[in-house]
């Protein structure tokens, strides 16, 4: 079993791991993706180490051609992989190795450990554009979604009770406003992750006179102005894992406004609401009941989110006790900010597609927005403007609200006598209250429903969008 080690840290080993060792250990089953960053990074690094003086150009260039060459093959599916040599940095290299003399001068002035904080971060670069840019998706299919039922009305909740009324769009919008703050948030992780770890070695740096502002540059890790941004403390670069609490952070919280959109659509999409119609290729039927058409799309959107949640937890507990700097136990950070980034990548998606084949049912938004009671805050702005107290005015339309359920009416059913015992400032005019393109042409205030304000916000979303 056990047999002198050939692992490339082995000088110091009479015997190599054991077999269940190698199965425990090794993380490149699920590192192997990232071997486009990684190969990235091995190319920076010894542009660095010719630019130094530490390698020949030469040497340099038959390291590269060898990435180079070793990527096409992981593309096109044809590297072995192999767990003997645990992780995705040690398989590229000893491959590489293998066909390039030089590429024993690859790992000068570097560690695994300042290696692996560089596939991360330039990961997580791109994880972020890749988030953004399909969460802005889903947002442009909202919008057309809005577009096309411009004028649909429906009540708006609190407590799941009917409160007031709105423009559907007024809603959509609601949710705009949360996958826009979630896109810019991403925008931030990605900022956070804009500096280069290459050179803080496995905690102190290295001895060689490397160029740190070099290999930052090569790899992007550059401000606006293009200067070059390296992580100003070798020890906290190799232990720093807040990028992965920081990520996962953002896909948790993109997952909790994913699951309060789709739990809006469950309920919207039910018998008892029917304010909208789920496309059919988002949904699935029952394997007993044949009526039933169930929200699939939602419920999964709904339930990822506890998955996501769950990840950023799993990061928290693994980084929260440990001693500076690096330990293995860190290997364990990548397989959640992985499945986060696949989840919400695929869930972007989802909601884009479920929306983009929505449609509303318009008789049902009608006929719900229809009730007078939605309106009963107006009738006590109403007395407001006859000079009643808001509270009184409150208490009054309270009363009238009792009355007209004694009445078994709807309180616009009332009679101006009736409304008159509760309070002598209704006028003949209280009745007009109840129109509700009046009511809503009154609420013009920004971030208002008003038809004015609701145009106002669609030429916002349409810019920012676009
Ligand atoms: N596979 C390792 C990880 O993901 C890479 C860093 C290993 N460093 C070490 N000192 N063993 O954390």
């Amino acid at each position: 079993m056990a047999k002198p080690s050939h692992a490339t840290w082995g000088g110091r080993f009479t015997a190599g791991p054991a077999e269940l060792m190698l199965q425990f250990s090794e993380s490149v089953s699920f590192d192997r993706r990232l071997a486009p960053f990684d190969i990235m990074g091995s190319k920076a690094h010894s542009a660095m180490l010719a630019h130094v003086g530490l390698i020949t150009a030469k040497e340099r260039d038959a390291i590269h051609a060898g990435l180079d060459a070793i990527l096409v093959e992981i593309e096109a599916g044809r590297f072995t992989w192999e767990t003997k040599l645990e992780d995705v940095h040690m398989n590229i290299e000893q491959a590489l190795t293998k066909r390039v003399p030089a590429a024993a001068k690859l790992h000068t002035a570097r560690s695994r450990n300042d290696q692996i904080a560089t596939d991360m971060r330039l990961f997580f670069k791109h994880a972020c554009a890749t988030l953004a840019a399909k969460i802005r998706a889903a947002e442009q299919a909202l919008l057309a979604l809005a577009a096309a039922n411009r004028d649909v009305l429906i009540p708006g909740y609190t407590h799941l009770q009917r409160a007031q009324p709105v423009f559907l769009s007024h809603h959509l919008f609601a949710w705009l406003e949360m996958l826009d703050r979630d896109r810019a948030r991403f925008g931030d992780v990605a900022a956070h992750a804009n500096w280069c770890p290459l050179g803080s070695g496995a905690i102190a740096g290295t001895t060689l006179p490397i160029d740190r502002e070099f290999t930052a540059k090569a790899l992007g890790f550059v401000d606006a102005r293009g200067r070059p941004q390296v992580t100003q403390n070798s020890m906290d670069t190799v232990a720093d894992r807040d990028l992965f609490i920081e990520f996962a952070g953002a896909c948790a919280l993109f997952g909790v406004h994913l699951s309060r959109i789709a739990e809006d659509l469950i309920l919207w999409s039910s018998t008892e609401f029917k304010f909208v119609e789920l496309p059919d290729t988002f949904c699935t039927g029952s394997s007993l009941m044949p009526q039933k058409k169930n929200p699939d799309s939602c419920e999964l959107l709904r339930g990822k989110s506890a998955r996501l949640q769950g990840n950023l937890h799993t990061l928290l507990t693994l980084a929260k006790g440990l001693p500076l700097t690096y330990n293995r136990d860190l290997q364990e950070d990548k397989p959640p900010v992985f499945d986060s980034f696949d989840q919400s990548a695929l869930c972007a998606d989802v909601l884009a597609g479920t929306l983009a084949g929505l449609t509303v049912v318009r008789e049902r938004c009608a006929a719900a927005v229809r009730d007078p009671a939605l309106l009963a805050t107006d009738l006590a702005d109403y007395l407001v403007l006859k000079g009643v107290a808001f509270r009184d005015a409150h208490h009054a339309v309270g009363a009238v609200v009792r009355l007209a359920e004694k009445n078994n009416v709807e309180i616009n059913q009332l009679s101006i006598e009736d409304v008159r015992t509760v309070h002598v400032a209704f006028g003949q005019d209280w009745i007009e209250v109840f129109d509700l393109q009046r009511a809503l042409a009154k609420r013009e205030g920004t971030g208002m429903p008003g038809p004015k304000q609701v145009a106002r916000q669609f030429a916002r979303w349409k810019k920012l969008l676009a």
